[in-house]
């Protein structure tokens, strides 16, 4: 067992401007090992599979326990994350490619500042006055309790967008993350105060209607989001949103 080897190609990109290569790596097999721990073998010792020294691989993570989301790339074909992601559950060879859908900072290190910046488009945050104690606010009654704490559990990894064919360079869409933070701001007793706005954000270009019902971001979603259940009562929503807009302005 100690003798064999794990096989990994990792795509390479020096910069953000460079073009891409491959590479590949041997790894000495031990059991439970998963993608991370590979790529930080590689690290300590970074000399390609023909003996050639090369530069160390660049990549993010930061939790180790699939909560931070900072370390999804696309391994064997499918975007997940690496800390999770054991060997002795892959195909070999490993191949490990950057996520396609956000610019290459360096080798599988992306830049995922779309999807905080869609955040920050349908305002997914309660605001709050923090100068002073408010005290204990409005209860949220258990049943929609139990459905929005699911919803809070996405940790922006960017899978449901690398899997959405609507979510590209060419396009403003905000993907299904931010739709999704959004039922979950306005299921708040507080954030509700500032429901209109968050659905003006999803009614205007880049929001739901680029949504194309593909459906593949809930069946990529690692946390089991239920993501088309939230777009379908978005889409209730706004379409409530624009009969208020219409007769609201007679
Ligand atoms: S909804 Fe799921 S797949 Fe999408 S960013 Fe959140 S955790 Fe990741
Ligand atoms: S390192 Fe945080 S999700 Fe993998």
């Amino acid at each position: 067992m100690s003798e064999q080897t794990i096989t990994i190609i990792v795509t390479r990109q020096d910069g953000p401007d460079g073009g891409s290569y491959e590479e590949e790596f041997k790894v000495p097999y031990r059991q439970n090992l998963n993608v991370i721990s590979c790529l930080m073998e590689i690290r300590r010792n970074p000399v390609n599979s023909k003996g050639e020294k090369t530069t160390p691989i660049a990549w993010d993570m930061n939790c180790l326990e699939e909560v931070c989301g900072a370390c999804s790339m696309v391994i064997n074909g499918k975007p997940q994350q690496s800390c999770t992601a054991l060997i002795d559950k892959l195909a070999q060879p490993i191949r490990l490619e950057p996520m396609k859908t956000f610019p290459v900072v360096r080798d599988l290190m992306v830049d995922r500042s779309r999807m905080f910046d869609s955040l920050k488009k349908v305002k997914a945050w309660i605001p709050i006055d923090g100068t002073y104690d408010l005290g204990p606010g409005p209860r949220m009654p258990e049943k929609r309790r139990q459905w929005a704490y699911e919803l809070s559990k996405c940790m922006t990894c960017g899978v449901c967008l690398e899997s959405c064919p609507n979510v590209n360079s060419n396009s403003e869409f905000i993907g299904p993350a931010a739709l999704s933070q959004v039922r979950l701001f306005n299921a708040h007793p507080t954030g509700e105060m500032n429901k209109e706005e968050r659905l003006e954000a999803l009614m205007d270009d880049g929001g739901l209607l680029n949504c194309g019902n593909s459906q593949n971001c809930v069946q990529s979603c690692p946390k089991g989001i239920p993501l088309t259940t939230s777009i379908a009562s978005l889409n209730r929503a706004t379409a409530l949103q624009s009969f208020k807009n219409f007769f609201g302005s007679y």
